[in-house]
């Protein structure tokens, strides 16, 4: 019996320990965040759901309003689009959109969705705003243009716009030129107000391109340039940094010319020279035009010059930013010291290795807008758009470099 008991003994107190192991254990796991993982698991499935489940059914349509620069397309595939073209053509995660220039296209214009004005350009003569409003429809603040070419009485449109659809990175739809993506994870890098950039190599980057060309390139400077006096003065400091290095200037604003549309005119930047500017027209916030873009396609450094975060944009260590410089005089040093050394110069294309360009149609995002769960009840309206738009520009700069700024 003794033995039975104690055999009996043994087991309970196992099977005590046990329990107290697993209320002990069951505790811990109520307490510890892991457990909520199924909380977590379903606000993600929520948030992920595929489009056509998580969208208010139904197709939104959305009217070009004016045209972009003589272009009544706005550069895209056709004057009408349905949601098969959002989804091939324009490759939209969310499709459910059309999209036409065409007025007629639905009966009435208060039936759209939204309508998209253009405000780089005057509003149209004949037709300038629709004459009925549909209090669910969005109007649309649409331009990549700086807030100095907005062609438009703003004053006049307070009250107007739902949305807005700009190259600042806090619009409503974010347009920009150009997204760095991730090689490996086709992810989104940049724009963006906070870029999850890798890290550049210490030392010792080799590109074999730029190895190639280091030879011929014995020239410093270029910059091709057709529109001269600007509000940001770039073509003083273009002239300012001539004192200490060769700059060539070619178009309108230099005494050099290379023929429009003659490819040999680009493959200079490969062939001949090291450095490119790319210095903006007017110093506003998030504003980088295609310029910039297209020189990084090529094997030059850009020496950049706006009122941007470049950091927002570029990868690091991949530019010069002339504002991070105090004098054009330090600016000039650095490009010589860059220009002297092939191994430094290399350093700066260490990220053709993890990135790559590309483009998405903004209306990728406009199209998603319209879909958003209560988007088509939650009103919004920039009641002041002027001081919106106007407020993110500025004269200042940090690097000295006319006359007047140097005196203090
Ligand atoms: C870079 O690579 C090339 C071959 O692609 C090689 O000839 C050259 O020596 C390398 N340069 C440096 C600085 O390592
Ligand atoms: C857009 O703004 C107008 C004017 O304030 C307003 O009547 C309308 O309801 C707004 N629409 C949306 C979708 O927010």
């Amino acid at each position: 019996m003794a033995s039975r008991a104690g055999w009996f003994r043994g087991p309970s107190l196992l099977l005590a320990l046990l329990l107290l192991g697993t209320v002990l254990g069951l505790y811990k796991l109520s307490r510890s965040p892991l457990v909520n993982q199924y909380g977590v698991l379903q606000d993600y499935l929520e948030s992920n759901r595929p489009e056509t489940e998580s969208l208010a059914t139904g197709t939104r349509s959305i009217l070009l309003w004016s045209e972009f620069f003589g272009d009544p397309r706005w550069s895209l595939p056709g004057d009408t689009l349905g949601t098969q073209d959002f989804r091939d053509e324009l490759k939209c995660p969310v499709y459910q959109c059309e999209l036409t220039n065409n007025h007629d296209f639905l009966p009435s214009l208060d039936m759209y969705d939204a309508i998209v004005f253009h405000v780089a350009e005057p509003f149209p003569f004949l037709e300038s705003v629709p004459s009925r409003r549909r209090p669910q429809q969005t109007y649309v603040f649409a331009t990549m243009e700086s807030p100095g070419e907005t062609k438009h009485q703003l004053s006049n449109e307070q009250n107007f716009y739902n949305l807005t659809m700009t190259y600042r990175l806090d619009s409503d739809i974010v347009w920009p030129y150009d997204h760095f993506i991730d090689k490996e994870t086709q992810a989104i890098v940049a724009p963006k107000r906070q870029p999850n950039w890798r890290k550049p190599p210490i030392s010792g980057w080799n590109d074999t391109q730029v190895w190639n060309l280091w030879p011929g390139k014995t020239k410093m400077v270029t910059w091709f340039v057709s529109h001269c006096p600007t509000l940001s003065k770039r073509e003083d400091l273009a002239k300012a940094l001539q004192a200490y290095i060769e700059v060539d200037i070619y178009g309108k604003c230099g005494p050099l010319s290379c023929k429009r549309g003659d490819p040999r005119c680009e493959e200079m930047l490969d062939t001949d020279y090291k450095f490119y500017l790319a210095f903006e027209n007017s110093l506003c916030t998030d504003y980088v035009t295609e310029k910039l873009f297209g020189v990084l396609h090529r094997n030059i450094i850009p020496i950049v010059f706006g009122g941007v975060d470049y950091a927002r944009f570029l990868p690091p260590h991949s530019y010069i930013d002339a504002n991070q410089f105090d004098t054009v005089e330090l600016l000039a040093a650095h490009l010589e010291f860059v220009a002297s050394n092939v191994e430094e110069y290399m350093s700066y294309f260490w990220w053709r290795e993890y990135y790559e360009l590309a483009t998405f149609s903004p209306f990728c995002e406009l199209c998603e807008h319209l879909h958003r769960p209560g988007g088509r009840h939650r009103m919004q309206v920039y009641n002041d758009i002027e001081a919106w738009w106007f407020n993110s520009c500025r004269f200042k700069t940090h690097i000295q470099f006319a006359a007047s700024q140097t005196r203090d």
